[in-house]
């Protein structure tokens, strides 16, 4: 059995990120969304309410659940028997570092890192970017799931 991890800040989850963890569930047997928690940067959603959200979004996948994670991510893997962490790759320009990170990762644990290459509708979207724009009252539809959307308007109100 195939456990692997997605691993990322989550703040909030995209539909970019959606289409690499449905994807990453047909091919694995089993996936763990995990939510860096990170103490010394302040998201715009607490740890809590991104795992809130990837549940709500993740829902309909049985084989996926939802966690969080500080410190190391080859330790949180060691620690629940994970064997592989998939990462999206949006373009070239993602490559640099996360070739490094799957990199270090390997040579820390020898924990592999397989890319899943973005859906092209999505290849623009990043929740730096989602936040901006809703920031300033753009129109995020179609980016981000409906239940987060909502969420997005309450904080900017
Ligand atoms: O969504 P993000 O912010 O791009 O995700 C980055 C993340 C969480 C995957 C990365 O920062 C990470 O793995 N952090 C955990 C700390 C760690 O293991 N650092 C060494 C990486 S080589």
């Amino acid at each position: 059995m195939t456990k692997v991890v997605c691993p990322g800040s989550f703040d909030p989850v995209t539909n970019g990120h959606l289409d690499i963890i449905e994807r990453a569930a047909r091919l694995f047997d089993e996936v763990v969304v995990a939510v860096l928690v990170n103490e010394s940067k302040q998201g715009l959603f607490k740890v809590a309410e991104r795992q809130d959200l990837l549940g709500q979004a993740t829902g309909h996948l049985p084989n996926v659940s939802v966690s969080s994670f500080d410190g190391l991510l080859v330790d949180f893997c060691t620690a629940n028997g994970i064997s592989a962490i998939v990462k999206g790759l949006r373009a070239v320009t993602d490559f640099d570092y996360e070739l490094q990170m799957a990199q270090m990762n390997s040579s820390l644990t020898q924990v592999d890192t397989v890319f899943i290459p973005t859906t092209p509708a999505y290849s623009f979207l990043a929740s730096s970017l989602v936040k901006e724009v809703a920031k300033h009252g753009g129109d995020v539809s179609g980016l981000v799931p409906d239940f987060v959307l909502a969420k997005l308007k309450a904080k900017f109100v």
